[in-house]
């Protein structure tokens, strides 16, 4: 069952009905402005830092569901409602939601009276801008009152939520015309302060929630919007809010737009003020100036759509199968670039509360990204180095705001250094700029230890070499890329999380995983010494190499598959000789993709044993069998119920390494297979079931074990939109970054005939057209680049700013 469908001309997703099975979201704002958009206009917005710089108030896991957000209300004679359906829930006559890129255009219709809202945030600009336009399609002439609303939070957003005895005494607002400005805590320590205007003189405002409301009364039926007029109330502590009341009378056939601002301002410490008391409003003019007009929102708009397009336009595939092109053109790209902004920091499933910046995740989130704005990439890198801790260590999280490893959650991830590498590694890839290599990024944010670039990597690596446990493989520390595995924490407190409890020092338990990235991550670092002539290092990386390939080899394969880990006492985890948690996906993804096995059958082997174990109708599992019982030895993992999250879920972040692993031995069927399981696209028709946005992946979809299979939880931000776009562009078309030029190496089903591709790649665009007349999955047999046949499928990189005309004969 659908609930919209896919407008690919528009790039938007239309929602047809308000009542999906959850709320589905859109985010707005590329940089430090952001908001969170549900198609019930739910959400929120904030300033760079979703618990510190939160501007408006969300209310998670509420009933009903998504609660708080930009609300409009309708007052037509009697009647009240909300073109957003939310929060008043009044049938409509007509409801269409558009989410796009950047924006959404959610439409309501009822008794004739049409409201069309436009919410984007504009490019460069602190604001999102709420555009209405209000059409009489009755026969009758109208006199409406339209209310707005928002209610704000007090900044910091978890004290918001708890700190009750102070909160309820510091709301201030101020007033002026058509703005309502909040100034809470401005009057000590914050330079900051946000506003919500409209375009046109009002005939009322409220600012205190609960006098707008009337008492004990929800946002489904305010007083104010009842009684049809509002209670000029002004917010002195309790809760703030920004109300406006505006009379319309229409036509038949007439309409009347209207443009609110809801912006933020910071202030110089010595310009706060225009006089005691009364805050400094120069930049609020500026910015409400700035979009008087609904001709200024028109231009602000195409703005955003142009921004988007370039950024697309980098990556653009044709295979005629619209399932894919819709994912790789827009919406995986897009998924990209909006998990790059926020990390894993808010999204309905993410409070905005809980985690700083990802050490790991925002070092995958480069390589979906780093196409589409390199200097941003880079600038990211460098940010994530800067915590780097000096023993090639890293803090685990980082705060956006101050950009500083976050000691809460501290360290001792021991996969974590090996993902800097990887990102780097993409990073010089993609743009040929090997001079981040010779930036000076101080360790643990400290001037006073700083080394270049290279020699972060370098101790990045050798992290690795430096803490290997007895059987030669690295020790897993607190745990790897499975936050879950915790083989050495051993908890029995349930007030403690598994994340931050007390370990015991862990000498024994190792990790599989990490081995197989070691190798796998490993040869980029030996290539990029080999090219700065740093032939030493590179030479002794190689042999670290080596002896970690025998490592796995020796110890690290179970007959079938490979293992996973050993445990603090030294035992196998992942394997036969266990009782449960007998195969695990992710050493069978990363060790093929390090090579591991590729001659012996063991690569192969493990696959098959991924096909036959792990594999289901709604994708690859991560383990089986599921835990059913809690295992102290294990952690976290054996918390989870069976067939949720790392117990026995399918991760859609994993999945593309399985698929990766898959074009490696050439399997190009078995490839897209695992990858259209899992692709929103093609779940789309399965909504219901899987209940959550059909055009962006979820962290999880609830494996077989679970009480309802194929039902997604944690969508938008996530590694799975890095992963699944490197596998699907680099791996399955085969459009691969390299060094020295862009390698071109698909491995497709066997009954795709060709594709075309547009490939943006360092100041040079490549036309790319793939044929496959003999049927095969892998292999290219022939090149032609501008009419030039050449030796290889290393296209260089011509970077002259010109088109050029590659032709690729598979066979
Ligand atoms: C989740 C993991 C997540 C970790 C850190 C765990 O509860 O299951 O998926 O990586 O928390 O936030
Ligand atoms: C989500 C976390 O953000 C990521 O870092 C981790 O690798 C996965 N969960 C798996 O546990």
């Amino acid at each position: 069952m659908k609930f919209g469908y896919f407008d690919d001309n528009k790039r938007e997703y239309v929602i047809t009905t308000p009542l999906t099975p959850f709320p589905w979201i859109n985010y707005l704002g590329m940089k430090d402005f952001l908001s969170l958009i549900s198609n019930h206009a739910g959400g929120y917005c904030f300033y760079k830092d979703a618990r510190l710089r939160r501007i408006t108030r969300f209310r998670y896991n509420n009933v009903p569901l998504d609660m708080g957000g930009r609300y409009f209300y309708i007052k037509d004679n009697e009647d009240f409602w909300s073109p957003s359906w939310m929060p008043t829930r009044k049938v409509l006559e007509f409801y269409e939601c558009r989410h796009g890129l950047g924006y959404t255009i959610i439409t309501g219709r009822r008794n004739g009276v049409e409201v069309e809202q436009t919410f984007f945030v504009p490019v460069d600009e602190n604001c999102e801008i709420h555009y209405l336009k209000i059409t009489n399609k009755s026969t009758q002439p109208k006199d409406l009152t339209l209310f707005s609303l928002i209610e704000f939070c007090l900044w910091n957003a978890l004290d918001d939520m708890t700190n009750f005895q102070r909160n309820l005494s510091t709301g201030e607002v101020e007033i002026e015309g058509s703005v309502i400005y909040h100034k809470t805590e401005y009057r000590e320590r914050r330079n900051h302060y946000s506003f919500y205007s409209v375009n046109v003189p009002i005939d009322g405002f409220d600012t205190d929630r609960d006098t707008f409301l009337g008492l004990y009364r929800g946002f489904d039926a305010p007083l104010a919007v009842e009684n049809g007029k509002s209670f000029n109330s002004e917010a002195h502590g309790w809760a703030p809010i920004a109300s406006h009341m505006i009379k319309i009378s229409l036509q038949p056939g007439e309409a009347k737009e209207l443009v609110f601002v809801l912006g933020y301002v910071e202030n110089d410490e010595d310009k706060k003020w225009l006089k005691k008391g009364v805050i400094n409003k120069e930049k609020a003019y500026k910015m409400i100036e700035k979009f008087k007009n609904p001709e200024d929102v028109q231009r602000s708009f195409e703005n955003l759509r142009l921004f988007w397009s370039n950024l697309l336009n980098k990556f653009n595939v044709l295979t005629g199968i619209d399932k894919v092109d819709r994912m790789v053109n827009i919406w995986n790209q897009y998924q990209c670039m909006v998990t790059f902004n926020l990390s894993r920091s808010a999204s309905y499933f993410e409070s905005g509360i809980g985690r700083g910046m990802g050490f790991r995740d925002s070092n995958q989130d480069i390589l979906g990204f780093v196409h589409q704005i390199p200097e941003r990439a880079r600038e990211r890198i460098l940010d994530l180095a800067a915590t780097q801790l000096e023993d090639g260590g890293a803090y685990h999280q980082y705060q956006p705001l101050t950009k500083r490893g976050n000691n809460e959650i501290g360290s001792n991830f021991n996969d974590d250094p090996l993902w800097l590498i990887l990102s780097t590694a993409h990073y010089i890839k993609e743009t040929g700029d090997w001079s981040i290599l010779d930036e000076i990024v101080p360790f643990e944010n400290d001037p006073q230890k700083a080394a270049s670039m290279f020699e972060h990597l370098r101790r990045a690596f050798y992290h690795v070499v430096n803490n290997l446990g007895p059987h030669g493989l690295p020790l897993i520390g607190r745990a790897d890329w499975n936050d879950c595995l915790n083989l050495n924490a051993f908890s029995t407190n349930p007030d403690e999380s598994f994340q931050t409890c007390d370990n015991k020092d862990g000498k024994t338990a190792e990790s599989v995983m990490i081995a197989g990235m070691f190798v796998y991550v490993g040869k980029e670092f030996v290539k990029i010494c080999e090219r700065l002539g740093k032939e030493d290092i590179a030479k002794d990386a190689q042999y670290h190499i080596e002896k970690m390939k025998e490592a796995i080899l020796n110890y690290g394969y179970d007959g079938e598959w490979f293992l996973r880990a050993y445990d603090y006492f030294g035992n196998k985890v992942g394997s036969k000789e266990n009782d449960e948690g007998k195969i695990f996906i992710e050493t069978q993804g990363f060790c093929v993709m390090a090579g591991i096995g590729l001659d012996d059958g063991k690569a192969i082997s493990a696959l098959d044993s991924v096909k036959k174990y792990l594999d289901t109708e709604h994708g690859i599992v991560l383990v089986q069998p599921a835990f059913t019982e809690y295992k102290i030895h294990l952690g976290e993992i054996t918390s989870y119920p069976p067939g949720y999250k790392e117990n026995a879920a399918v991760f859609c972040h994993n999945n593309p390494w399985i698929m990766i692993a898959e074009c490696i031995v050439g399997r190009g069927d078995r490839a897209f297979e695992y990858w259209s399981k899992i692709a929103p696209s093609y779940r789309e028709e399965i909504s219901d079931v899987h209940k959550l946005e059909p055009y962006v992946y979820c962290q999880m979809i609830a494996g077989k074990d679970a009480y309802k299979p194929g039902e997604a939880k944690n969508s938008w931000l996530t590694g799975s939109a890095a992963w699944n776009f490197v596998a699907m562009t680099q791996w399955i078309l085969g459009i691969r970054p390299d060094y020295d030029g862009l390698l071109i190496d698909p491995c497709v089903p066997r009954e795709w005939k060709g594709f075309t591709v547009k490939r943006v790649f360092r100041n040079a665009i490549y036309n790319i057209q793939v044929k496959n007349p003999d049927g095969v999955s892998k292999g290219v047999k022939k090149v032609v680049v501008d009419g030039k046949e050449m030796s290889s499928n290393l296209i260089p990189a011509f970077s002259d700013g010109k088109e050029h005309f590659v032709e690729v004969i598979m066979g």
